[in-house]
């Protein structure tokens, strides 16, 4: 194993959606499947590395049972479980889509069907990838941006404010990307401004382009 790229490196990756609740049956989420994080867990694996999954609720099971998984469900869950874990780590990619805000008030009963309307008040979540960009050390560090508008300005604003080394931007506009679909299509912005164009490919070769991203910038 000692020849594999990656061999003696620690990898964290996150994976997947993170659900808020609102009382004991309901929750804020959104469509990640968790499909782009474990394929990347998959891959860092093969490629020698010691990886620590992060994983919101999906259906996915363990891609290997040398890869340790994190299973949370909240936001706040991830946060803990990443910034606990980062400061032992070589590589950090955040792909999981954590939602932005939770209920100020998470209801210990079912809410019950009363009035015409009702209001949900919203909280701000932490940013765990900004967070992340604060402490990093040694650390390499990689966000996703999933854009449906003004995409590479959006993300090169992500990569500058999370303090990454690159980010990979997959827009909601084309199709086959994003959510769900065994595929997706990506660009990758680094810190210098270089720019990398991929074609439409499987989540597992889109995980192979980025850690081969992960791995020439190790080699530099
Ligand atoms: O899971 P799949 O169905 O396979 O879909 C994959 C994916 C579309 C979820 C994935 O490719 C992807 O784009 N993940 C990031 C989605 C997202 O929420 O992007 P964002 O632009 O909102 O966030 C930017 C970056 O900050 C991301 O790296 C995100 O993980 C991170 N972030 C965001 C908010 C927050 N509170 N904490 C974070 O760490």
């Amino acid at each position: 194993a000692e020849n594999l790229p990656l061999y003696n490196k620690k990898v964290l990756i996150t994976a997947g959606p993170t659900y808020e609740a609102i009382d004991p049956v309901r929750f804020i989420g959104n469509h990640s499947s968790g499909k782009m994080g474990f394929e990347l867990a998959a891959a860092a694996h093969a490629a020698g590395a010691q990886v620590t999954l992060i994983s919101g609720p999906t259906h996915l099971e363990n891609p290997n049972e040398d890869i340790k998984i994190i299973r949370v469900q909240s936001a706040v869950e991830m946060y803990n479980a990443a910034t606990d874990h980062f400061s032992e780590v070589d590589i950090a990619i955040a792909s999981a889509a954590v939602s932005d805000y939770r209920p100020k008030i998470s209801a210990s009963q079912k809410i019950k069907k009363s009035a015409e309307t009702m209001e949900l008040q919203l909280v701000k979540n932490p940013d765990i990838l900004a967070s992340l960009g604060e402490f990093k050390k040694h650390q390499l560090l990689v966000g996703f941006a999933l854009e449906t508008e003004n995409e590479e300005e959006n993300a090169s604003g992500k990569l500058k404010r999370k303090n990454l080394d690159f980010i990979v931007l997959n827009s909601l506009n084309d199709s086959g990307a994003g959510f769900k679909s065994e595929t997706n299509k990506v660009k990758i912005l680094f810190k210098d401004e270089k720019v990398k164009a991929f074609p439409l490919k499987s989540k597992r070769e889109v995980a192979q382009d980025i850690l081969n991203e992960i791995i020439l910038l190790l080699d530099e």
